[in-house]
C-alpha cells in the first residue's frame, strides 16, 4: 500500500525543522510535516505552525500513525525515541548521526529495526560523497582522511580551547589529529560529520580526523579524501548556514528535503 507523504512527523522543532517546513511550504511539495515529537521540556523553545498537531510523547506519536519520522532534535532523542518508533514498524530518518558512533546503540536500532519490519535511513547532513565511499568500500578502501576546518572562534568551548589561545592563532593549525572515534567524543560538534564519513567508509577506528583553526577564512570546510582498489577521491565543501541560524549549514537541511523526497518516490532519482 503506497505510504501517504502528508502524514510526515519530525522529532524536534528547531531550525532544521523549521527550514524543512518552509522549504516544503515554499515549493508546494506534495509532502507535508504534520505532527511533531515534542516533550513538555522542549514546548517552549517551539513556534508550531497551527498545522502541525504535537505529540508528547513517543507513545502518542506511535498512535497518531505517521507515514515517516525525521528527526531534527539531538543525540538523545535518538537514543530516547527513535528504536521505539522503528519496533513499531515506522520508517525513521535521522539526522543527529553523529549518536551512532555509540556502536549499543546501533546494534539496537538493526535489532528494532528487524523487528518492526521497518527502515533506519541516515542523512548525508553537512557532508558529500558518502555513495563514492559506500560503493568503493567493498573493493577495499585503503584511507579515508576527513579534514575539518572552522574560523578560531568557532571551536571555543572545545578542548582546543584549553591547549591554544585561539584569538591570539594567526595562521592555520593544527587542533586536533586523531580517530574519528576519540573525535566523536572530543569534539561533539563536529561528531554528525565525522560519523557520517566513518559509517559510510571504513568505520570509526580507521577513518583519519584532522581539525584545524584558520584565522585566514571566515568560513566551515569540509574536505574527505580516499584511495583505495578502485582509485582516488576527493571533495571540497565549503557551507552556507541556514539564513535564520548560523550554527547549522544549510545544506544538512537539504539533505533531509532529499531524503524524503526520495523515501517517497517510486523511483529513487
Ligand atoms: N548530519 C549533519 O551534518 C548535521 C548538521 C547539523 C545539525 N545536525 C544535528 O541535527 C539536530 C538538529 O539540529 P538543529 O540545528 O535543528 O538544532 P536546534 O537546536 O535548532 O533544534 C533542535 C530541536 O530539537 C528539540 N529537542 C532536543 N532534544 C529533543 C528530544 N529529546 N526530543 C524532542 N525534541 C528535542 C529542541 O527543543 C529543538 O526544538 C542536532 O542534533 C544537530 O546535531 C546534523
Amino acid at each position: 500500500m503506497p505510504k501517504d507523504p502528508q502524514k510526515i512527523a519530525i522529532i524536534g522543532f528547531g531550525a532544521m525543522a523549521r527550514s524543512l517546513q518552509a522549504s516544503l511550504t515554499k515549493t508546494q511539495s506534495r509532502l507535508a510535516i504534520r505532527a511533531t515529537l515534542l516533550p513538555r521540556e522542549f514546548h517552549a523553545s517551539a513556534e508550531l505552525p497551527d498545522s502541525i498537531h504535537l505529540c508528547g510523547t513517543v507513545e502518542e506519536l506511535i498512535e497518531w500513525a505517521p507515514s515517516l519520522v525525521v528527526e531534527c532534535a539531538s543525540h538523545e532523542a535518538v537514543r530516547h525515541a527513535v528504536p521505539e518508533l522503528l519496533r513499531a514498524g515506522i520508517d525513521v530518518v535521522v539526522v543527529s548521526v553523529g549518536s551512532l558512533s555509540d556502536g549499543a546503540l546501533l546494534a539496537d536500532l538493526e535489532k528494532a529495526a528487524q523487528s518492526g519490519k521497518s527502515r533506519l535511513t541516515v542523512a548525508s547532513g553537512a557532508i558529500g560523497g558518502l555513495d563514492v565511499l559506500r560503493s568503493a568500500k567493498s573493493a577495499g578502501l585503503d584511507t579515508v582522511i576527513y579534514t575539518g576546518s572552522k574560523p578560531p572562534a568557532a571551536w571555543k568551548g572545545t578542548p582546543a580551547d584549553d591547549e591554544f589561545l585561539l584569538s591570539d592563532l594567526r595562521e592555520r593549525t593544527v587542533i586536533f589529529e586523531g580517530t574519528a572515534l576519540d573525535a566523536s567524543t572530543l569534539y561533539p560538534k563536529n561528531a554528525n560529520v565525522t560519523a557520517a564519513v566513518a559509517l559510510a567508509g571504513i568505520g570509526f577506528e580507521r577513518t583519519k580526523v584532522t581539525l584545524i583553526a584558520d584565522p585566514t577564512s571566515t568560513s566551515n570546510t569540509h574536505q574527505v579524501e580516499a584511495g583505495g582498489a578502485f582509485g582516488r577521491f576527493s571533495i571540497l565543501l565549503e557551507n552556507r548556514p541556514l539564513p535564520d541560524n548560523p550554527k547549522t549549514s544549510w545544506l544538512a537541511a537539504l539533505s533531509i528535503e532529499q531524503c524524503i523526497t526520495r523515501h517517497f518516490q517510486n523511483i529513487e532519482l
